[in-house]
């Protein structure tokens, strides 16, 4: 008896406390939604801090696992994979070489003609979209794909480039996913990022996989050289500067790669390179710490993406995932504090249907009425007429979110700089250190940009800050890639 009391008292309960939750969440949404969206921002400005403190908490765990990946395989989320490249071009490199530069939702070609004293005298790319379907399809149907649009560019060769007779055309491969390099010119998939899911290709050869496609599409050409974007973008810009010792791209995904003394690298069993020093790929991407100012978001975003557990830094604060975020935070408040009205717009349930470089673009509004946050809300969620105020909102979580992004991004850049003890030189020896830059976000998001030069500079110091120069290197990781190939071609 007592018991079926106790029991109908509880279910009473929840009763009175499941009507009290619907009377509340109704009250949030038609009576205050200001309050309950500026809350809402509030708690998100407070997630995504990333004060001074916190950035330097990052970066010394960034080197932790910088050392733990070199010691030994698998030592580390960072993969810090060894490149093969042992040698950074010279300026000696001569003659045609091509590229190929895949890792995003384009890929790009590039043939260039080098003189042999440190000038490109001609080049000439074109750039290709990659069916979405391709994406996540099969290895054939990709480099099929690939190696057909390469066939049509070699066939518009130009004479201003000049072939020797006798010779084969020599490709690097600028293949912009985590490989496990078995040389200069062969390596096997880890795993794929950005999107990129297609079955039977981890542990394959890609080098192999191209060739193969290559064959089938008739193009006669070798793969000299296998490289990350992040290797070719190192190798570009040092063609042009001598003081590169870094690159980092911030493009669709996020890596960054360096020259380390092969002394400092455990793990790495071959023969001792000749200059002491070897390229690593960092795949920085996948990097985690307890110290990340993660938030419900990144969670979701995780749990629900093609590669749940891994990059979780990259989707902090790479093109591909900012606008995501974006669209997250947004879809919380129209459903918690109907930011757009009383229902929940349909099109801002799609994921990823705010792109970064639209965020971007509301982001650097300047105009007084934020015209044009208005009219990306409208032509992309379908939300006509927004008042200001909403636009104002809007803004302001791109701001939270890309500053968050582009400050991590810093920290990620202060870790290198204390692995390779950069940052511990004293005045008067600080050695001038330029930083490669690539990818779309960096180029393009120029907030995003700011925001990063400003904090590496606030975290290394005034005096350290002016011996640190980052350059964009345009296009840098395709011509790297063909001046790796031309330094490893057969008739060297
Ligand atoms: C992803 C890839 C990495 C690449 C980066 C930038 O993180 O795993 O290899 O360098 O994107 O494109």
């Amino acid at each position: 008896m007592g018991k079926v009391i106790v029991g109908a008292a509880v279910i009473g309960a929840a009763a009175v406390c499941a009507a009290a939750a619907l009377i509340v969440r109704h009250r949030v949404r038609n009576s205050n939604p200001c309050v309950k969206s500026a809350n809402i921002l509030k708690e998100l400005e407070e997630k995504c801090a990333t004060p001074a403190s916190k950035l330097r908490q990052i970066a010394d765990a960034m080197t932790v696992e910088m050392h733990a990946g070199l010691a030994s395989e698998g030592g580390s989320k960072l993969k810090m994979l060894i490149t093969y490249v042992d040698n950074l071009p010279t300026g000696d490199e001569e003659g045609v070489f091509y590229a190929l530069d895949l890792g995003g939702t384009n890929f790009r070609v590039l043939r260039v003609q080098l003189s042999g004293k440190s000038v490109i005298e001609y080049k000439e790319f074109a750039e290709v979209s990659i069916p979405p379907h391709l994406m996540v399809g099969t290895p054939d149907a990709l480099f099929d794909y690939i190696a057909a649009e390469l066939a049509k560019f070699i066939a518009d060769e130009s004479e201003k480039f000049h072939l020797p007779p006798g010779r084969q055309r020599e490709l690097g491969f600028t293949f912009s996913f985590p490989v496990l390099q078995l040389s200069i010119d062969s390596g096997t998939l880890i795993r794929w990022t950005k999107g990129f899911s297609i079955n039977d290709m981890i542990g394959k050869d890609v080098v192999a996989e191209l060739t193969k496609a290559m064959d089938r599409q008739g193009v006669d050409m070798r793969v000299s050289a296998l490289v990350n974007d992040t290797v070719g973008t190192l190798a570009g810009g040092k063609y042009d500067n001598k003081d590169v010792a870094i690159a980092v791209i911030l493009g669709t995904g996020s890596n960054a790669a360096y020259v380390e003394r092969a002394q400092a690298i455990p793990k790495w069993h071959g023969p001792h390179p000749k200059s002491g020093e070897m390229v690593i790929n960092m795949e920085w991407g996948n990097f985690k710490s307890s110290h990340l100012p993660l938030t419900e978001y990144d969670n979701t975003l995780d749990v629900e993406s093609l590669n749940p557990g891994e990059q979780i830094f990259e989707k902090m604060i790479a093109g591909m995932y900012l606008g995501e975020l974006l669209r997250r935070v947004l879809y919380r408040m129209a459903e918690e504090a109907a930011l757009f009205g009383d229902t929940v717009p349909p099109k801002l349930k799609t994921q990823f249907i705010l792109r970064t470089p639209e965020m971007s673009a509301m982001h650097h509004d300047t105009s007084p009425d934020l015209k044009v946050v208005g009219e990306k809300l409208k032509d992309i969620l379908g939300i006509p007429d927004t008042p200001l105020s909403t636009r104002k909102t809007v803004v302001e979580i791109c701001n939270i979110i890309a500053t968050r992004g582009a400050r991590l991004a810093a920290a990620g850049i202060l870790g290198i700089l204390k692995k390779t003890g950069r940052e511990s030189f004293r005045d008067g020896e600080i050695p001038n250190t330029v930083i490669a830059m690539d990818g779309g976000l960096y180029e393009h998001y120029i907030e995003y940009r700011n925001c990063l030069e400003n904090t590496l500079n606030e975290l290394v110091g005034e005096n350290f800050a002016k011996h640190i120069k980052l350059i964009l290197s345009n296009d840098g990781s395709g011509i790297g890639a063909a001046l790796l190939a031309a330094s490893h071609s057969q008739y060297i």
